[in-house]
């Protein structure tokens, strides 16, 4: 049983169908990365997966319990959403908030843990991603990646199922860039289930057991990371590929 599954999603903006149909299967452990142009619809299509946006159609099982799209309940999307987490471009800390009462956050507010529990889990996740001993900044103290790296402890924090990224690293510079592969690199490792929509081809081709190249709002070609940039088949990846590999 995949972990996520999803069916013939679709979403429009107006008379601007973003998403035509897109079907996509992720099994525990799975990272796959999604590539594609600019306005191909990967934010749209990780915004619907995760309900930050409505999706108008399509079917989306996750761990076992299959949803319609379409009418899927608040209360369904609330259970889907204790299981995953989300890392944002910018960040989106909040500035009031220190590094510390952000990771903590999720826990104590949604989830109801005590205090003291869910400040011993945000400092192991905050050690996982190298910022422990930045507990008690602010975000705006913090450089990009730290930041970032902050995001990704505070969605480690619940133990989700899954992962999704949208394009984590674009706001920084090759070095922040750096830090915040590698924490992702290193959750690849441990067998953390993810899906990065990523301009980072090197990291797509070194960590993502999968990929899916989108263009138009629909999947134009899909495989192993290495069926994918070995030996693609479509004409479309193989101008992408050239592209962006310098
Ligand atoms: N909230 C919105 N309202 C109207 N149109 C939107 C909205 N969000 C996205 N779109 C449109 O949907 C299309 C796909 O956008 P999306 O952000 O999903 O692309 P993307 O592949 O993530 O692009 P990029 O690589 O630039 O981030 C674009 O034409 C965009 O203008
Ligand atoms: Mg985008």
């Amino acid at each position: 049983m995949a972990l996520l599954e999803v069916k013939n999603i679709q979403k429009a903006f107006g008379e601007n169908g973003v998403l035509k149909g897109i079907d996509l299967t992720v099994e525990k452990g799975d990272v796959v990365s999604v590539l594609g142009p600019s306005g191909s619809g990967k934010t749209t299509l990780l915004r619907c997966i995760n309900f930050l946006e409505k999706a108008d159609g399509g079917s989306l099982s996750f761990e076992g319990k299959e949803y319609d799209l379409s009418r899927i309940t608040k209360a369904e999307i609330a259970d889907i959403r204790k299981k995953t987490g989300f890392v944002f471009q910018n960040y989106n800390l909040f500035a009031n908030k220190t590094v510390l009462g952000n990771v903590t956050l999720g826990l104590t507010s949604a989830r109801k843990v005590a205090k003291a529990e869910a400040e011993s889990k945000a400092k192991e996740v905050l050690a996982k991603v190298g910022m422990a001993e930045f507990a008690d900044y602010y975000p705006s103290q913090l450089s990009g990646g730290q930041q970032q790296r902050v995001a990704i402890a505070r969605a480690l924090a619940t133990d989700p199922s899954i992962l999704y990224f949208d394009e984590p690293t674009s706001a920084l510079d090759p070095q922040l860039t750096a830090e915040v592969l590698e924490v992702m690199r290193e959750l690849a490792r441990e067998g953390m289930t993810m899906i990065v929509v990523t301009h980072e081809i090197s990291f797509a081709k070194e960590v993502s057991t999968h990929v899916m190249f989108m263009a138009d709002g629909n999947v134009v070609e899909e495989g192993t990371a290495l069926e994918f940039f070995e030996n693609p088949r479509m004409d479309r990846t193989r101008e992408f590929l050239r592209l962006t590999s310098n």
